[in-house]
C-alpha cells in the first residue's frame, strides 16, 4: 500500500511539474506582434470599410508577415509566409482544425467533409478524391464539352449577359456531372433551381425572419434534401454500380461495414456543389476578361487553340484526352489567373491547443488565417506581382509560394477538374466566339469571392466561318 502510494505522489509530482513548465513555456512566449483594435469589434471596421487586400498588406508591411488581429469577436493570427502556411496546414494540420460560421454550416450540411478533421474526414476524402481524380475526368471530356457547347447557346442569344452568371450555370453543370454523370432532366432541373436560391443567400445575414435571402436559402436547402433523397432511393433501386461520387458515397463500407447514412451522403453532395461552382466561375470571368482586354494574348491563344480544332476537322471530332494536356500556353493563363485573383485569399482554422511557432505563442481557440493571397503577391516570389504575365510559369515556382488550391489534407480535391473545364471552355470560345465586353465599369465587387464588376457584362456572338 506504502509503495503504491509513493508511486501515486511520484506520478502527481511530474504531473504538476510538466503543467508548471508548460505554462512557464507559455509565459515566455510572445503574441505575434499586431493590434487587437478596439474592445470586442477589434479591427472589424477597418477590415470591412476598405478592400480587404489593403487591410492586410498594410498590416503586413507594418508588422511582418506574421501578425495578429481580432475580427468579429474572434482574436486572430495571420500568416503571409509561406512556411508558416506550410505548418498550420501540412506539418501541423492536426492541431489547427477548419473552422466555419455556424449559419453557414447549418446551410450546406454539418457532414460535409470541410468541416471535420480525423478519421470521416480521411474517410469522406478519399471517396470524393477518387471520383473526381482525372482517371475518371479523362473519359469525361465529351461531356463536358456538350455542357460547354450548350452554355454557349444560351449566352450568345443577341443580348448582353452577366457571363459570371452564365458560367455559374456551365460549372454548376460540370459540378453535377462529377457527383451523379447522368441525371434526369427533371432532376436536374429542381437541382438547379433549389441549389440556386440556396447559393444566393448563403451570405445573407443569418436569420430566421420569413421573405429574408437566408430564410429562402434555409428553405431551398431543404427541398434539396428532398430532391436528393429521392435520387438516393432511385440509385439504390437499380442497384447500379456507378463510378462516380453518389456511387462511391452509396457504397461506402467501413472496417466494421457500417454504411453512410441518407444526410451525410447528402450534405457531401451539397458540399461539392458548393465548392465547385461559384470559386471556377469567378476565375473563369476573370480569364475572359484578361484575354479580351489584351488582344496580343488573345491571339497567341486563339493560335493554339485553331491548330486543335483544326486536327479535329474544324471541331467536327472531339476534343481529346491527351488534346487537353498539350495546351501550354492557355494553362500558363489559367494558372497566372488563379495567382492574379487568389479568390480564395485565406484558409480559415482554429487553434485546438496552445502553438509555439517560431518563438511566437498562437493561443489554443484563436483563428488562424494563412494569407493565400499575400504570399501570391510578394515579390520575393513572383516578380512585378500585380502584372498579369503568363509566362511566369514557364518556369516552376518556389515551394509552398503558389496555392490556390490550398495546401495539405484539406486541398482542393477539384483542381483538376477545374482546370480541365476551364481548358475546354477556352477552346470553344476562342474557336467559334467573339465577345465585347460592355461595361464600362472596371474593378472588383466581392459576391462573395472577387469577381469583375457587374459580373462582367458581356456580348457573345458566334463567329461567322473563316
Ligand atoms: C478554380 C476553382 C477552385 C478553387 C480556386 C478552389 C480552391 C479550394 C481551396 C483553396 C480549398 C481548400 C480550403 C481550405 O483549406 O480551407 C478547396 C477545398 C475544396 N474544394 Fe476546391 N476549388 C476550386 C474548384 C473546385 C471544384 C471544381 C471542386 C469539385 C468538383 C472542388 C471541391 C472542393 C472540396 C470538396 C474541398 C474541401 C476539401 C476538404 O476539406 O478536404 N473545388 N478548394
Amino acid at each position: 500500500m506504502g509503495v503504491f502510494l509513493v508511486y501515486v505522489l511520484l506520478f502527481l509530482l511530474a504531473l504538476v511539474s510538466l503543467m508548471l513548465l508548460k505554462s512557464q513555456k507559455r509565459e515566455n512566449l510572445n503574441l505575434p506582434p499586431g493590434s487587437m483594435g478596439w474592445p470586442l469589434v477589434g479591427e472589424t471596421l477597418q477590415l470591412y470599410s476598405q478592400n480587404p487586400y489593403v487591410f492586410f498588406n498594410t498590416r503586413q508591411r507594418r508588422y511582418g508577415e506574421i501578425f495578429k488581429s481580432r475580427i468579429l469577436g474572434c482574436p486572430c493570427v495571420m500568416l503571409a509566409n509561406p512556411e508558416a502556411a506550410r505548418f498550420v496546414l501540412v506539418t501541423h494540420a492536426d492541431l489547427f482544425k477548419p473552422t466555419y460560421p455556424l449559419s453557414k454550416e447549418l446551410l450546406l450540411g454539418p457532414w460535409a467533409l470541410f468541416f471535420h478533421q480525423g478519421r470521416y474526414h480521411a474517410q469522406m476524402r478519399k471517396l470524393v478524391q477518387g471520383s473526381l481524380s482525372l482517371d475518371v475526368f479523362r473519359n469525361l471530356v465529351p461531356e463536358i464539352e456538350s455542357i460547354a457547347k450548350s452554355s454557349f447557346e444560351s449566352m450568345s442569344v443577341g443580348q448582353v449577359v452577366n457571363t459570371f452568371h452564365e458560367l455559374k450555370k456551365f460549372t454548376l453543370d460540370v459540378a453535377i456531372l462529377s457527383i451523379f454523370t447522368h441525371l434526369d432532366t427533371c432532376y436536374k432541373e429542381r437541382l438547379r433551381k433549389n441549389f440556386f436560391t440556396l447559393d444566393k443567400g448563403y451570405n445573407s445575414f443569418s436569420t430566421n425572419l420569413p421573405g429574408t435571402l437566408y430564410k429562402r436559402s434555409v428553405l431551398a436547402r431543404g427541398r434539396l434534401r428532398q430532391i436528393l433523397s429521392k435520387i438516393i432511393i432511385d440509385r439504390k433501386e437499380k442497384r447500379s454500380v456507378q463510378k462516380n461520387l453518389l456511387g462511391s458515397l452509396l457504397n461506402f463500407k467501413d472496417e466494421n461495414g457500417e454504411i453512410l447514412t441518407d444526410d451525410q451522403i447528402i450534405d457531401n453532395i451539397i458540399g461539392v456543389l458548393f465548392a465547385a461552382q461559384d470559386t471556377t466561375a469567378s476565375v473563369l470571368t476573370w480569364i475572359l476578361k484578361y484575354i479580351h482586354d489584351d488582344p496580343k494574348l488573345l491571339e497567341a491563344i486563339k493560335v493554339e487553340q485553331k491548330a486543335i480544332y483544326e486536327l479535329n476537322d474544324g471541331g467536327n471530332r472531339p476534343l481529346t484526352w491527351a488534346q487537353t494536356r498539350n495546351m501550354p500556353l492557355t494553362h500558363r493563363v489559367i494558372l497566372e489567373s488563379l495567382r492574379v485573383t487568389s479568390i480564395i485569399s485565406f484558409a480559415f482554422r482554429e487553434a485546438v491547443d496552445d502553438v509555439e511557432y517560431k518563438g511566437y505563442l498562437i493561443p489554443k481557440g484563436w483563428k488562424v488565417l494563412p494569407l493565400f493571397r499575400n504570399i501570391h503577391h510578394n515579390p520575393d516570389f513572383f516578380s512585378d506581382p500585380q502584372k498579369f504575365d503568363p509566362s511566369r510559369f514557364e518556369v516552376g515556382q518556389k515551394p509552398n509560394t503558389f496555392m490556390p488550391f490550398g495546401n495539405g489534407e484539406h486541398a482542393c480535391p477539384g483542381n483538376e477538374v477545374a482546370k480541365l473545364e476551364m481548358l475546354i471552355f477556352i477552346h470553344h470560345l476562342v474557336n467559334k466566339f467573339r465577345w465585347e465586353v460592355v461595361s464600362s465599369k472596371s474593378g472588383v465587387q466581392y459576391d462573395p469571392f472577387p469577381i469583375p464588376q457587374q459580373g462582367l457584362p458581356a456580348n457573345f456572338r458566334k463567329q461567322s466561318c473563316s
